[in-house]
Parts: C-alpha cells; sequence; structure tokens
C-alpha cells in the first residue's frame, strides 16, 4: 500500500490568543493543544510525521522530543511553512497529509476517509470540508454549477457574497507529493496580509487542470479552529461533553454534567455516580456503585474500587482506595493507600510532604479514623485499628493492628493504660 506522511503547521504565533505562550503548547483538557492532532494521527495509519514549528520553537519541540520538526524561521503563512518540509520530504514517495495544530477535534476515522477518497478519485488534493452555521473566520469553499471546488477564499479577502458560504476549509488536505511540492514553488503572495497562503493551492491546482476533491465532515465541532481564548474554552466544553456522554452511555450518573469535569483518560466504573461540582483530572481509576462529590477533587494516579464513598471537600492525589470505604467530608489524602471498609472521619489529613520528599500514609482494612486525624507521612496504621478524633499520627509511630490511639503525638490507649 502506498505511504502516507503527515506534516503538522505548528509554527504561528497565536497572536489572537494574546499570550506569550505559543498556540499549540495552550492547554486544552489539561493537554498541549498540538497532542489532539498527534493523537488522532496515531490511529490514522501514518508513515511518518514532521511538525513545523517557528515561534519558540526550542518550547514546542522540548514537549514533543519524538517527533521530526522543522523549524519555519520567518512566519510567512500556511504556504510558506509547508514549503520548509520539501527537503526532509524528498525521497518520500507517498501522499502527503497536512493539518494544523489548532484543530484538536479531528478523528483518525475522518483522516483515513479523506486518504481512501484521494486515492480513489485520483486527486491532486483531497481537502476536508464542513459545514458551518457561523462560518466567520474560515475559509470558504467556493464551488462551480457542477459543484466542483474552484477555490478557496480566505475571510479576510471574502466579498459580502462569499462570507455567507456556509462550507468552510477545515485545514486538514491529502496532497499528492510531487504536485503540492511543484505548485508551492509558484505561489504567490498574499499581499494583503504579505503571507503565503496554502489555501491559494486549491486554485492554482484547479487552474493547471488537475483534480480536487473533497470529504464533507458530518461533525461540525471537528472543524473547530482554536485562534482565540474565547475559542479555547468552548473547545474545553465540547471535550468535557464528549467525555461524559461517553461515560453516560457506559452507565455513569452524572448529576450535573454542567459543573463536572472529568478528565479523558479517567476511568468509572457503572453506577457509579458523580455529583456536582466534582473534578477528576489525569489518569483515575474509579470502580462501580462509588459515589463521588459533590466538591471532590480526584486528582491523577488515584485508583479508587467499587462501592467507595467519596464526599464534598474532598481531594485524593496519588492515592489508592480499597472497595467499601467512605470518604465523606473535608478531607485530604496525598500518596496513601486505603484498605477496605475503612471509615475516614471528616477533616482527616495526610502531612505527606515534608519541604523535599513526598512520603506514604498506609490505613489498612476495616481501621477507623477518627474526625481531624493528621497522619505525619510515613506512617501506617494496622487492620481494624482505631484513631482517635484529634490525634497526630507521628512519622514511623506506626498504629499496630486492632489498637487505638489518640492524643498529640498518638499513644496508645488501651484499657486505660497509656504508652
Ligand atoms: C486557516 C486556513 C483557513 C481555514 C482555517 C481552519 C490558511 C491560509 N487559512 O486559517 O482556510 O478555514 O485555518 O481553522 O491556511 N502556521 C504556520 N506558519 C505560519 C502561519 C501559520 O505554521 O506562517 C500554522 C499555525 O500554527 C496554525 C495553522 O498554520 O496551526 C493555521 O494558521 P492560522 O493562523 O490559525 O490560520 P487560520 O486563520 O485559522
Ligand atoms: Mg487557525
Amino acid at each position: 500500500m502506498k505511504s502516507t506522511a503527515a506534516v503538522i503547521l505548528a509554527a504561528g504565533r497565536g497572536t489572537r490568543m494574546k499570550s506569550d505562550v505559543p498556540k499549540v503548547l495552550q492547554h486544552l483538557q489539561s493537554r498541549p493543544l498540538l497532542s489532539f492532532t498527534l493523537e488522532a494521527l496515531k490511529g490514522a495509519d501514518i508513515d511518518k510525521k514532521i511538525i513545523v514549528v517557528g515561534y519558540k520553537d526550542e518550547a514546542v519541540k522540548s514537549v514533543f522530543p519524538n517527533i521530526e520538526t522543522v523549524v519555519q524561521d520567518k512566519l510567512l503563512g500556511s504556504g510558506d511553512a509547508v514549503k520548509r518540509t520539501k527537503n526532509l520530504l524528498a525521497s518520500f514517495r507517498g501522499d502527503i497529509v497536512v493539518l494544523y495544530g489548532d484543530t484538536p477535534f479531528i478523528r483518525a476515522s475522518t483522516i483515513k476517509k479523506l486518504i481512501k477518497k484521494h486515492r480513489s478519485e485520483k486527486a491532486s488534493c483531497t481537502l476536508l470540508s464542513a459545514i458551518m452555521p457561523e462560518p466567520a473566520g474560515y475559509g470558504r469553499i467556493l464551488r462551480d454549477a457542477d459543484k466542483n471546488i474552484v477555490k478557496i477564499i480566505e475571510d479576510a479577502d471574502a466579498s459580502i457574497y462569499e462570507k455567507v458560504i456556509e462550507e468552510i476549509n477545515v485545514g486538514c488536505y491529502c496532497f499528492n507529493r510531487e504536485d503540492l511540492f511543484s505548485s508551492l514553488d509558484r505561489l504567490k503572495m498574499n499581499m494583503k496580509k504579505k503571507e503565503y497562503y496554502l489555501t491559494d493551492l486549491i486554485e492554482a491546482l484547479r487552474k493547471s487542470g488537475k483534480k480536487v476533491a473533497s470529504v464533507l465532515s458530518n461533525d461540525s465541532h471537528e472543524a473547530l479552529g482554536i485562534n482565540s481564548k474565547i475559542d479555547l474554552a468552548y473547545a474545553n466544553k465540547i471535550a468535557r461533553e464528549r467525555v461524559l456522554e461517553l461515560l453516560m452511555l457506559k452507565g455513569v450518573t452524572i448529576v450535573d454534567p454542567g459543573s463536572t469535569f472529568v478528565d479523558k483518560d479517567a476511568k468509572i466504573g457503572k453506577d457509579t455516580v458523580i455529583h456536582p461540582h466534582t473534578v477528576i483530572e489525569g489518569s483515575v481509576v474509579v470502580g462501580k456503585n462509588c459515589q463521588i462529590g459533590p466538591f471532590a477533587k480526584i486528582r491523577k494516579n488515584t485508583c479508587i474500587a467499587d462501592s467507595v464513598e467519596i464526599g464534598n471537600f474532598v481531594e485524593l492525589v496519588r492515592t489508592k482506595v480499597s472497595s467499601g470505604t467512605k470518604i465523606k467530608h473535608m478531607t485530604y489524602l496525598g500518596d496513601a493507600e486505603v484498605g477496605k471498609n475503612v471509615n475516614i472521619g471528616a477533616g482527616t489529613i495526610t502531612a505527606n510532604y515534608d519541604g523535599k520528599n513526598k512520603s506514604k500514609t498506609t490505613i489498612e482494612d476495616g481501621s477507623f479514623i477518627g474526625a481531624g486525624s493528621i497522619f505525619i507521612a510515613p506512617v501506617k496504621v494496622g487492620r481494624a485499628a482505631i484513631v482517635g478524633a484529634g490525634s497526630v499520627v507521628t512519622k514511623g509511630k506506626d498504629v499496630p493492628a486492632g489498637k487505638t490511639v489518640t492524643g498529640i503525638p498518638a499513644k496508645i490507649y488501651d484499657k486505660g493504660r497509656k504508652r
């Protein structure tokens, strides 16, 4: 089968972001924008990837160290950016997919569809278009009476008649390699913007008798180009809704999707209820039949087993909670391992960080932790032990299984005698 290379344009400043951070490194769902396009490419049978970097190129490269890059030293537009890859692709003999680093919702299946159509139509260029009810800002697709694509007209250059066209250029193309580079060599600068527009290739190819085909996306979100912080907030909302919808389809109850934030890498079991104002960040696993929130914050590398209750103002990070355990009010557990059927009283805190190192707190099965307890890690509470309310269990002073400790520092309380 013919091979495919992908060129991802990520050199732009993102002027409309009004930020010192390059646009492709702006965060969407706690990840750099560019990682979404790269993720889609993973599932699209691509043999070679090149990122065109420019503005703060070192910063972008350091986030994606394993992907080949080429530097566009002067930001002379998307056409010029693709031209920078000519040498790297000199010996490449397949088709070339060009995408922008600011369109995070492109799907792998769409890229595959685009490549397939390109080959079956034997086109010179196949582009992805979409219907946008509010097309302002996008390049519009101009077609003739036979519906053949004639050109792409950029928003800034469009007449009032062209501005009402709802079919837009998503910014994802499959090119025949030879046609791409030979027409790029002849591309003229847009004098208004002083840039070489990649989109001007379409008219040039048509004029030289080459075939331009298209695939229409059936998902308007897929076409979203992120240019400003307003676009970014809207994209975050869509990304969040997509994750929540998938969870709901798998049997998770989300009481208030509008106030619930769940990372796309999180896994949640069926019949678990996520109450309002809950934030689940990073690679978190939650089992079945749990109650989470309201106002819970579950952070990375936390694993919660089945039938666990996590209540309001509880924060967990790098923590493992076994089944049947209750942590219901105002608690912080960091680097903790909590066994089965443990009751963690209101206001329990693990002091897991001593300013230099993070240490572990272990609370074994069936223990009962009184309200307001503090654990100075590293420390361990044995099976079925009891920690009296307000105790401070100090570093290394492990609580033996079945014993009760109380006080500051916590000491064994047994038949009225203290250690
Ligand atoms: C572009 C398209 C427009 C399309 C829209 C879809 C052009 C001329 N216009 O407009 O038709 O509807 O995307 O979102 O292509 N870049 C470089 N080097 C440069 C300039 C840009 O690498 O010199 C990169 C940017 O980092 C970005 C991408 O190209 O990832 C697109 O640039 P952007 O300025 O966002 O173009 P739009 O105005 O959105
Ligand atoms: Mg853009």
